[in-house]
């Protein structure tokens, strides 16, 4: 089956999350190092953006390393670390040209200094672009993410810049990483996996989540665009019931 053909240009998802999983495994099963995993995992992330932004979906979040990958053994961190920097640097031209605009969230500031560099770097050069929004997650996990928010809005509570009582789910976004970036409509994860591991744990309140037994470096782009396929298929209904949405339509 050809799926891109089967796409629905109108309907597509404003934004795409994707749990990037099975690098180690795949890596075994070719007998090689988790590090030959995670170098293979950069083909399937550079299909992924480009189908993105080929299709025109508008934001496209990948989780490239949680708050909990720190504690890996040190030569699988530093590996990552400096995979994240060569890719980058490697995909700017790309990024560029293709009107694709780079966003990090996460405790960036956690980062070694010449990733946050890199990073930063990039994330100035094509911010002024309107295609598709890359954004990594970096360091991320979603219960850092709610306690640091948490912290923001008593701060601001403790310094009169708020009150309590005006304190709605509008004004708990802004003090989100993700304040700028809609909900994703979809959510894909790798490798057989059934978990949401802190990512996103907030904005996937109302998201369609879809598995698949793929390794991460096996996913292509036809992957991607039958994981799109089947979340047109589905009636998202937010809390109403069918007619209530068909009546909408
Ligand atoms: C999960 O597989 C994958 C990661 C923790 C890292 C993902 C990173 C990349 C694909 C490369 C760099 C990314 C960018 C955006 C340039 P795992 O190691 O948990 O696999 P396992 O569950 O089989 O052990």
């Amino acid at each position: 089956m050809n799926y891109k053909e089967h796409i629905d240009i109108k309907k597509l998802p404003r934004h795409v999350a994707i749990i990037m999983d099975g690098n180690g495994r795949w890596a075994k099963k070719k007998g090689g190092i988790r590090i030959f995993g995670h170098q293979n995992g950069v083909k399937a992330v550079t299909d992924v953006v480009e189908a993105s932004a080929e299709l025109g979906i508008k934001y496209l979040t990948l989780y490239a390393f949680s708050t909990e990958n720190w504690n890996r053994p040190k030569v699988e961190v530093d590996a990552l670390m400096g995979l994240l920097i060569s890719t980058i640097h490697k995909e700017l031209n790309t990024l560029t040209k293709n009107n694709i605009r780079l966003l990090a969230i996460g405790n960036i500031l956690q980062l070694p200094n010449n990733v946050r560099k890199e990073l930063q770097k990039t994330i100035d050069i094509t911010s002024k672009n309107t295609g598709l929004t890359l954004v990594l997650a970096l360091s991320y996990s979603s219960r850092w993410e709610i306690n640091n928010a948490v912290k923001n809005i008593a701060k601001d509570v403790k310094n009169n810049i708020l009150n309590p009582d005006e304190i709605d789910e509008i004004t708990f976004n802004k003090y989100l990483t993700t304040s700028e970036i809609p909900d994703p409509e979809l959510l894909i994860r790798t490798s057989g996996e059934y978990r949401i591991s802190n990512f996103l744990l907030y904005q996937l309140a109302y998201t369609e989540l879809y598995f698949t037994d793929t390794l991460w470096p096996d996913f292509t782009k036809e992957d991607f665009y039958k994981a799109i396929n089947d979340y047109q298929k589905r009636e998202r209904r937010f809390g109403l019931i069918s007619e209530q949405i068909k009546n909408q339509q």
